[in-house]
């Protein structure tokens, strides 16, 4: 059973700034302070699993190991099932060394040529804290891939994914629009159910 989550200050196991700002937005309405692993001169680990949740387990208990704190780590990605899944946990990856995601959103339109557009972002939050097991939640959401990509909003692959039933890229979405119905707001969704949830 997991337990509930009291403390009032957590590390957001990430060094990505797009990842750090929505995850501190969500957990805002809940009091609690966050830090980043990067304001923390945390090291990042590398992230050598096979699966999102895997790579999520292993982001938050190093961070929650090295601070001390309880660790919340986001590993995410972007789905296409006409790549066999590619980029999946490779998303930040595909961007190379200067973390360029038009180079990474151009490989992806290159290598679908005339295939299924269809996609999905996956979020897998991993709560890490010291002593205790790791719970992990997974949210997802689906849509389909669009070019040339279109706004300057949101990271990573935004600019080239419409959710289903949507019109506008995520990188053209207000903020608070792709918070209220994003992979990671569903995954966030669960952890409150699950965690944070006064009943
Ligand atoms: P990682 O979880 O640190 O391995 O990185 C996940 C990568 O997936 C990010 O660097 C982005 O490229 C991509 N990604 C994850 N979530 C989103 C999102 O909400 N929008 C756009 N790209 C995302």
């Amino acid at each position: 059973m997991p337990r509930r989550f009291t403390a009032e200050r957590l590390v957001i196991a990430s060094h990505n700034p797009g990842k750090v700002e929505e995850i501190a937005a969500l957990l805002a309405p809940f009091g609690i302070e966050s830090v980043s692993a990067a304001a923390l001169g945390l090291l990042e680990p590398e992230e050598s699993g096979a699966t999102f949740e895997a790579n999520a387990t292993l982001k938050a208990t190093a961070a929650a190991e090295a601070s001390g704190l309880p660790a919340l780590a986001d590993d995410s990605g972007l789905v296409v099932p006409a790549l066999a899944g590619a980029p999946g946990i490779y998303s930040a990856r595909w961007a190379g060394r200067t973390k360029d995601f038009r180079i990474a959103m151009a490989q992806v339109h290159c290598r679908l040529g005339d295939k299924d557009r269809s996609a999905a972002f996956v979020a897998v939050l991993a709560l890490a804290r010291r002593g205790e097991n790791t719970e992990l939640f997974r949210g997802e959401i689906r849509g389909r891939l669009v070019w040339p990509p279109r706004g300057d909003r949101g990271f990573g692959y935004d600019p080239m994914f419409v959710p289903a039933g949507g019109t506008l890229t995520f990188g053209e979405l207000d903020p608070a629009e792709k918070h209220r119905v994003s992979h990671r707001a569903r995954a966030f969704a669960k952890l409150v159910e699950t965690c944070l949830r006064d009943d």
